[in-house]
């Protein structure tokens, strides 16, 4: 038998997949390491055409002879045989609602590793409910949400609490910011239509998702106190005095699954989160509020999602692209991301979650995650060192493998430091104490 492959990059002709491959290219050579990797997909031809695309943008030749492997999503055979031929498999196939689990279950029967960068919470949540008992059988992981999505919350919750200095960090509330993007009304797109289509989907069955984690989350985790709420209205953030408002992203499910996970296999005091998106005007926050608004009614019943799915450029107000256009790579590259992470705790350590504070927390801690290009640099980014983790360092994951969000399967490998020297950057911005 043919030797596999350390990596296949399924997906490497789409938008996201091209930033992937670069990273492949860029990181499967770097630091000493010489892993192999191939990529897959339908079409032999795109395939070609992504690799010799890098190849020029590169100057590097060798990659036109990198081994194509045919994997097409309907055809399960293709897909198993394609997992049986690498160690792990990073699938760039969305949405992965959609086009996901063929992937997940032909790594599984062929013990083959999977990363994904899915931000879809029922795709992810029931992946875990299907494959972790497998998934942790033959010792193999299985990690979603390893791109912005959730990568720098649930790593940056990680590095809080590492910076919390002893302490015990009892809630984190997050805020997402871009700049320099463009925002409503921007003259070319920013997303991808991909992305676009996969929260159409998300949101439109969000209803799912309760008898999911009814069944997902057997035990309940210990009512903490002060118990975190969510704040519904906007309202003055503690980042530079600017206005947030509720961000329904896939941050919070992949966060809280990962304080799951440490509070049942570690019996550690697991930490809540709220997740808000920074808003640089009261004019942009009432325009992204209709826009939520409209999304979300829309996105319920099946002629809303027609039509969203339809005209995304207009549902948007410009910020995702239609079916046959694609983002403007200048623009995005110029996009800067910004996750201020606030926590708030005592001085006194406790990881026992049984454990009583008296009083209201004294202590805040705020670091951030920064970086260029969210959507498709840092993603791309994280999802390659990740990767490089499962195949280097697997002595630092959970002990078994498994089906696990990014923060319980990474936060102690040296992804962060990887991560730090790759431009994605984990900061202490500052220390303050809370008044009683
Ligand atoms: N959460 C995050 O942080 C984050 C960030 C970026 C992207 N994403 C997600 O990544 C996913 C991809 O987005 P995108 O914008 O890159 O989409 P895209 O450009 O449409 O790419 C989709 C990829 O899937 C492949 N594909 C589709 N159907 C297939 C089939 N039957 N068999 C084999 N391959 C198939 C396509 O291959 P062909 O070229 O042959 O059509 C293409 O390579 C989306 O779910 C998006 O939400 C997540």
């Amino acid at each position: 038998m043919a030797q596999k492959l350390d990596i296949i990059l399924l997906g490497a002709t789409g938008f996201t997949g091209q930033y992937v491959l670069r990273e492949l290219h860029k990181h499967s050579r770097s630091k000493g390491r010489n892993l192999t990797w191939g990529v897959a997909g339908r079409n032999e031809i795109s395939l070609r055409k992504a690799l010799q695309d890098l190849a020029e943008e590169t100057q590097d030749p060798r990659l036109t002879d990198q081994p194509i492997i045919i994997a097409d999503l309907q055809d399960p055979k293709s897909v198993k045989e394609m997992a049986s031929k690498a160690r792990l498999v990073i699938n760039c196939c969305g949405p992965y609602r959609f086009l996901g689990e063929t992937v997940v279950k032909a790594c599984v029967e062929e013990g083959t590793h999977h990363v994904d960068v899915s931000g879809e919470p029922y795709y992810m949540e029931s992946m875990q409910l299907k494959y972790d008992e497998e998934a942790r059988r033959k010792n193999i992981y299985v990690v979603s949400a390893c791109g912005v999505d959730s990568i720098p919350a649930d790593l940056g919750v990680a590095f809080l609490e590492k910076n919390f200095n002893g302490g015990t960090l009892n809630s984190v509330e997050t805020y997402f910011q871009m700049s320099e993007g463009g925002g409503p009304f921007s003259r070319q797109p920013e997303s991808n239509y991909g992305t676009w289509e996969s929260a159409v989907h998300e949101v439109g069955h969000v209803g799912m998702l309760r008898p999911l984690r009814t069944e997902l989350f057997k035990n309940k985790l210990p009512k903490l106190k002060p118990t975190l709420g969510r704040r519904f209205l906007p309202f003055k953030s503690p980042i530079d005095g600017q206005w947030a408002a509720f961000f329904p992203g896939p941050d919070r499910s992949v966060v809280y699954r990962s304080q799951y996970y440490f509070y049942e296999e570690e019996h550690k005091r697991p930490i809540q989160i709220q997740t808000y998106l920074l808003i640089n005007s009261f004019i942009t926050m009432i325009l992204l509020g209709i826009i939520g608004a409209m999304f979300t009614t829309f996105a319920r019943v099946r002629l809303g999602r027609y039509l969203l799915l339809k005209y995304p450029r207009f549902f948007s107000m410009g910020m995702f692209a239609n079916t046959k256009q694609k983002p403007s790579k200048e623009k995005i590259e110029k996009t800067k991301f910004c996750l201020s992470l606030v926590g708030k705790g005592w001085p006194e350590k406790s990881t026992n979650p049984d454990d009583k504070f008296k009083g209201p927390p004294q202590k805040g801690v705020i670091v951030q995650v920064k970086g260029s290009n969210p959507v498709y640099g840092i993603t791309s980014k994280c999802m390659v060192l990740a990767s490089i983790m499962i195949l280097t360092e697997p002595f630092k994951m959970p002990q078994r493998g498994g089906v696990y969000p990014p923060g319980a399967a990474f936060a102690k490998t040296s992804l962060m430091e990887e991560l730090n020297e790759n431009g994605v950057t984990f900061e202490v911005l500052k220390e303050f104490n809370i008044a009683g």
